[in-house]
């Protein structure tokens, strides 16, 4: 169609062309519209099919001597298609403002653009830049406006080419392939525009809010779970914060993690934590180091013990667990943490000859001690996560600030053990009470 309107227009115009390019083009005024690398089509067609002229003496200025052949406005529609009123329309298209953007007569830049850098068009009547939001996008940065919007209509709601994300996919293929994963965050199946800003941000990776605030618009749940919580997981409110545990996108792994397991853990409790009022263990050091580790630990999970986010426990356990060297007494609630896998008979019965192997004869002394005083905690003779000595016993029982030692031994049919200044206490369950 448009090869056909040409050769008509070219054919039935050359000799008028001849006359017109004599009095306009090759008197030497405006012959450098053709010196541009893109001649407007409509120019063959001579410079009255735009313009005419309404005094005889041009050259000689006395006023306005041409106006165009119609309203500025409505001009290029004469021998352009109109608005397709079934597509949402640019206000500078559809209101005929043309020449904002376009030469009427020749560019050197595509399309006869008035500038190489569409964004400078744009910048004109849109101001999508922001000095506080120092992260820019690519194509932004490089004026390419056009490269996700329709300068002048679509079906699309802001002009866009395509919604994202297949708008954001025809340059970021990899982000593509990532849909593939075992695992893809609904969200990313959404839209990327949830959670990225298309122009420019405050935030690196062009993100529009902070994390965790990015994440807690959604998952607002967990936003007031941790903001109630007796212990949140410092990392959330450090650094990378959730995304040094998930990928926001896709992974390889369950749940988006970056590791999975206990690896996951290890990539930072691989070390102390030393704070101003405490010192957090070098886990993976205990884990690797010990000649007896917690079966819980070697064969399980961290988050079989621990929530990886915020809890209403002491060190982000799971169930209740007392904290420090006193308990509150033998009932089992009080450790239901460990009782989940163990049996509580081990504590709750006073005599018994089954339910635990701590015991002298049928005297329960994991009763005994947990029953006494303020009632013993676990954690005094066993190293949850693991230790040099069966039964994971701890080498050291803390008294006050001093580590004491507990000097375990297993003899036949029990054990036994020398406390700091105490002397030897043993225990022998084939012993007849
Ligand atoms: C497709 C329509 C069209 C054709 C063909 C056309 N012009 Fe124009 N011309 C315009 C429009 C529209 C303007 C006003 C531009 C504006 O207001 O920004 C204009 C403006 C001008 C001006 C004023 C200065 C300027 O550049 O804005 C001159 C001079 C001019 N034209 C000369 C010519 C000559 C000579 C030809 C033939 C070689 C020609 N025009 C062909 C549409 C056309
Ligand atoms: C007399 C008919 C006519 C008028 C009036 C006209 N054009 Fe064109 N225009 C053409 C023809 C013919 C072509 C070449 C075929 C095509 O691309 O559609 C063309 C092509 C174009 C192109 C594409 C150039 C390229 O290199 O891809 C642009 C942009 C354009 N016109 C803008 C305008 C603007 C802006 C106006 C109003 C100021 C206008 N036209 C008025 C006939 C016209
Ligand atoms: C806001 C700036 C802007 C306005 C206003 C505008 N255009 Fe365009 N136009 C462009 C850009 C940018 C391109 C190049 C598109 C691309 O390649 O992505 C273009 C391309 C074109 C083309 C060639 C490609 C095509 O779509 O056929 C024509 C013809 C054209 N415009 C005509 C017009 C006409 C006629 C008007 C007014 C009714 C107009 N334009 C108004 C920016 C504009
Ligand atoms: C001559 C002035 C003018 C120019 C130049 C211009 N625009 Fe617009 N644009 C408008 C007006 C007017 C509106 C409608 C009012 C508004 O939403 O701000 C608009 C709206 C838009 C919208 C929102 C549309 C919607 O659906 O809400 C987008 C996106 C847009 N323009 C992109 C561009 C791009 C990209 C360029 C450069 C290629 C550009 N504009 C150049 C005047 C212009
Ligand atoms: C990478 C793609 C992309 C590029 C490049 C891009 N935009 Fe946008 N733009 C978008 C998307 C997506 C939206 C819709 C945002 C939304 O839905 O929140 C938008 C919205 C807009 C809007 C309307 C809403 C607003 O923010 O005011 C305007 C105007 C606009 N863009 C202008 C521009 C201009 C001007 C440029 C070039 C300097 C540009 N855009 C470059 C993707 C892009
Ligand atoms: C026209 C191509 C193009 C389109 C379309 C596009 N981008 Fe980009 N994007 C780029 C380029 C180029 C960069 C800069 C890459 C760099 O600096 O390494 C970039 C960078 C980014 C970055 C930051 C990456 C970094 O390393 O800082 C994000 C996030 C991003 N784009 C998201 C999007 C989203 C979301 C969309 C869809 C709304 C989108 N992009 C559409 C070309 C594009
Ligand atoms: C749930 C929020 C979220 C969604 C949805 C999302 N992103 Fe991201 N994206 C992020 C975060 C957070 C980062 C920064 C990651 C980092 O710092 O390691 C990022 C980084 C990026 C980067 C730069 C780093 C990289 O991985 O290459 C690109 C490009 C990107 N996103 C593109 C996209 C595209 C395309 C989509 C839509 C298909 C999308 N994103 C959807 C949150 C999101
Ligand atoms: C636009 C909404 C939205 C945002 C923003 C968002 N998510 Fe999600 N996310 C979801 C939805 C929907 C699900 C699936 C339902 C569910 O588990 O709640 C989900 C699921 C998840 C899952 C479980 C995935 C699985 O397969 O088990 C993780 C982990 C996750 N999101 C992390 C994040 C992180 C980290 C951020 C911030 C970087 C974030 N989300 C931001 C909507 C969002
Ligand atoms: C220390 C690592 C770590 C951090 C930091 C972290 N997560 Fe998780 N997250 C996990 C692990 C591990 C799981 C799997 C837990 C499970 O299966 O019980 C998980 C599960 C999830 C789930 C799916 C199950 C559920 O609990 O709903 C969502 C959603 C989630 N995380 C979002 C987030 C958000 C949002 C943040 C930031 C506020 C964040 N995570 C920070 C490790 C982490
Ligand atoms: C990206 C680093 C990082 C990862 C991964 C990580 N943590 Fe942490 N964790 C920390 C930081 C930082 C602290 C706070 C240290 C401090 O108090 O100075 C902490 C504290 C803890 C605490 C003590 C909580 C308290 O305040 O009482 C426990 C328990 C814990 N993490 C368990 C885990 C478990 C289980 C995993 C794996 C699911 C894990 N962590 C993964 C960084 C991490
Ligand atoms: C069988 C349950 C259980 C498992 C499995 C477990 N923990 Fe613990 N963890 C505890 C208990 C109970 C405490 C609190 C008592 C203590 O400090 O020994 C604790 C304390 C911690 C502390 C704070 C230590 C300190 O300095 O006192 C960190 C950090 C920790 N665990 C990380 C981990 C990591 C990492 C893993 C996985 C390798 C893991 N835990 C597996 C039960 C468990
Ligand atoms: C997720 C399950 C699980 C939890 C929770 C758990 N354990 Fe265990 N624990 C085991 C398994 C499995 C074994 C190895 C089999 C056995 O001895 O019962 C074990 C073994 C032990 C042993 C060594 C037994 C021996 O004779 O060698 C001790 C001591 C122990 N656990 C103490 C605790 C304490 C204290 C708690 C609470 C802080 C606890 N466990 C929480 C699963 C768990
Ligand atoms: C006073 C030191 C002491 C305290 C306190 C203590 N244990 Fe023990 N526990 C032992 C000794 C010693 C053994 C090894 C018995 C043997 O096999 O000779 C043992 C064995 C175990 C076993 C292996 C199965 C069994 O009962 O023989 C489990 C499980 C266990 N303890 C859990 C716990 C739990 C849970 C707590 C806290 C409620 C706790 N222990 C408190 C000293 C203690």
């Amino acid at each position: 169609m448009k090869s056909l309107l040409i050769s008509i227009l070219l054919t039935i115009t050359i000799s008028l062309n001849a006359q017109n390019e004599l009095n306009c083009l090759s008197s030497g005024c405006h012959d450098s519209y053709m010196k541009a690398e893109n001649i407007h089509l409509a120019i063959e067609d001579g410079c009255d099919s735009c313009h005419d002229q309404n005094f005889e003496n041009h050259p000689k200025r006395v006023g306005n001597e041409f106006e165009l052949t119609s309203d500025l406005n409505t001009l290029c529609f004469d021998c352009h298609d109109e608005p397709d009123e079934k597509l949402m329309q640019h206000e500078a298209f559809a209101g005929g403002d043309c020449v904002t953007c376009h030469s009427p007569h020749s560019s050197d830049n595509i399309s006869l653009l008035k500038s190489e850098d569409v964004g400078e068009l744009c910048a004109d009547c849109h101001d999508i830049d922001n000095e506080e939001n120092m992260i820019k996008h690519g194509p932004v940065v490089a004026g390419q406006c056009n490269a996700c919007h329709e300068p002048h209509q679509s079906a699309f709601a802001n002009l866009l080419k395509e919604e994202s994300p297949q708008l954001c996919f025809n340059c970021h293929t990899d982000n593509k392939k990532m849909l593939n994963l075992p695992t893809v965050h609904a969200a990313y199946e959404g839209s990327c525009l949830d959670c990225h800003a298309p122009h420019n941000s405050k935030y690196k990776f062009l993100v529009k809010d902070e994390i965790p605030n990015l994440c807690y618009d959604c998952h607002d749940d967990m936003g007031s779970e941790i903001d109630t919580a007796m212990v949140v997981h410092k990392i959330i409110n450090q650094d990378k914060s959730c995304i040094s545990c998930h990928l926001p996108h896709a992974s390889e792994t369950s749940t988006l993690l970056v590791k999975e397991g206990k690896e996951l853990c290890f990539t930072c409790h691989n070390k102390e934590y030393k704070s101003e009022d405490r010192t957090l263990k070098n886990i993976y050091k205990i884990v690797t180091k010990s000649k007896v580790q917690h079966e819980a630990v070697e064969s399980g999970e961290c988050i079989d013990c621990h929530f990886s986010h915020a809890s209403n426990n002491y060190y982000l356990l799971n169930a209740k667990f007392p904290f420090g060297s006193y308990s509150g007494g033998a009932d089992p609630d009080n450790f239901s943490l460990c009782f989940e896998c163990h049996d509580s008979d081990a504590l709750r019965l006073e005599k018994t000859t089954t339910a635990t192997n701590f015991r002298d004869g049928d005297e329960n002394l994991h009763y005994l001690h947990i029953s006494k005083n303020k009632g013993r905690n676990c954690t005094l003779c066993h190293s949850v996560h693991g230790s040099n000595q069966p039964h994971i016993i701890a080498k050291t029982v803390p008294f006050g600030k001093w580590q004491m030692p507990l000097k375990y031994k297993e003899i036949e049919n029990g054990g036994s053990c020398a406390p700091g200044c105490h002397a030897l206490y043993k225990y022998d369950r084939e012993k007849d009470n």
